[in-house]
């Protein structure tokens, strides 16, 4: 075992020393987690702002969801897809009938549920719309984050994603994100478009959130033209935009949908891809799967963390407080130099900051706030990214709004 006593800096020490340098952590050590609240090993206690970048919606260490991890863990954990196993079933027909689909396809992590979508879509277009094999294409959009893999990061625009990785996955075209109009420029001068793969958010692109009615122009166009609407929900489903899924908000049900992260409330890598059964059923025994995807651990957690939604109406708290949230730093932005707006939608909002002659003052915000409590992570160097567990309660948000609140007054000349 590790040794318990080491520092907080040995311990980034290790990270540094002895892990890939793929990310670029804050500097705090987090050992416990509880609702809202996470404790480095020194003590302190932080307001959770990133949520596991809204993985973990339901809250740290859910006790219902970690009842159930514990009570499957001790039961059976793993058995492979070559046998049944008693949970699998349940939590198929469990989270078909929650978000309205007939089937579903498990997996584990985001990125691995999205390669699975566009297999799925691409086998769909050759086996059912007819198109000749090897030609089948898919628009995505631009400042698209779809998740790691050489196939997803073949078609993104952000050049610390796919540099030095190519060649390349073909068959995809991308479009402006939020320009309908070049969607539908596209389907009607190429017969070979099998989906349209779109977040109804852009989450890591900062919150973005596209006009009232793009998305459901999209689905309307997609439908029109035997086209495939995928709804990567990994980052906005499960709750996180006031929603149960961000789609609900123009009443689209997406042909594929992609969920992951607070799938499982951030205990257990969980993805799922829903569908009805015409796309799912063209996939055959031996033609796709995953060691882990489907587990009974897996199974039985996401039921817990989909009732854990659901009860407690996690949903109807983002919408409510999200609402607060962007209006108290609407105040903010209206008397700073370096708030300059909010955005967002539910409890994924983003403040843009001014970082004019101080490029990394998003980043230096960040080290403040968690010096004063409360930890959020910037994207894009200038956008800070709120997103706190949805479980939060107004009155921690109010709190909450005053730690950023005086945070960025500390800024201002
Ligand atoms: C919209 C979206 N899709 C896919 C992914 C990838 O998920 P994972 O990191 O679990 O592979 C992410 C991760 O941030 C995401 O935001």
């Amino acid at each position: 075992m590790i040794n318990p006593k080491l520092s907080a800096s040995e311990l980034m020490e290790l990270e540094n020393k002895y892990g890939a340098h793929n990310y670029h952590p804050l500097p705090v050590v987090l050992e416990k987690g509880e609702g809202v609240f996470v404790w480095d090993v020194e003590g302190k206690k932080y307001f959770d702002f990133l949520s596991a970048y809204s993985a973990v919606n339901q809250g740290h260490c859910h006790p219902k969801i970690i009842d159930t991890l514990v009570q499957q863990a001790s039961k059976l954990t793993l058995t492979s897809r070559a046998f049944y196993n008693s949970q699998l079933g349940r939590y198929e027909e469990f989270v078909t009938q929650y978000f309205g689909y007939e089937k579903v396809l498990p997996m584990n992590t985001g990125a691995e549920a999205v390669e699975t979508a566009i297999k799925l879509c691409r086998k769909w277009a050759y086996e059912k719309k007819g198109l000749s094999d090897n030609t089948a294409q898919i628009i995505v959009c631009e400042n698209n984050f779809h998740g790691r893999t050489t196939t997803i990061v073949s078609f993104s625009v952000d050049a610390d994603a796919f540099h030095h990785y190519g060649p390349f996955t073909p068959g995809f075209i991308v479009i402006p994100y939020n320009d309908a109009d070049a969607l539908e420029k596209i389907l009607k001068e190429n017969e070979n478009i099998a989906g349209f793969l779109v977040e109804p958010i852009q989450g890591e692109a900062g919150a973005y959130v596209p006009n009232d009615g793009y998305l459901k122009k999209c689905y309307d166009l997609c439908s029109q033209h035997n086209v495939l609407f995928i709804a990567d929900e990994v980052q906005t489903g499960i709750a996180r935009t006031g929603k149960l899924l961000a789609c609900d908000y123009e009443n689209v049900h997406p042909d594929i949908l992609i969920l992951g992260k607070a799938l499982s409330g951030g205990v257990y890598p969980v993805s799922a891809v829903l569908a009805c059964s015409e796309i799912m059923d063209v996939i055959h025994p031996g033609q796709h799967g995953s060691t882990f995807g489907g587990n009974p651990i897996a199974a039985a957690v996401a039921i817990s963390a989909l009732e854990v939604i659901r009860d407690e109406k996690l949903a109807e708290n983002a919408f409510v407080l999200g609402e607060i949230f962007r209006s108290e730093m609407e105040k903010i932005c209206v008397n700073s130099g370096i708030a300059s707006f909010v955005r967002g939608k539910g409890l994924l909002n983003a403040l843009v900051i001014n970082n004019e002659g101080h490029k990394n003052l998003a980043w230096d915000i960040c080290l403040q706030l968690l010096e004063n409590g409360l930890l959020a992570k910037p994207t894009h160097t200038n956008i800070i990214r709120f997103a706190p567990p949805l479980v939060i309660t107004e009155s921690q948000l109010f709190e909450c709004v005053e730690i950023i609140k005086r945070t960025i007054q500390s800024f201002e000349q």
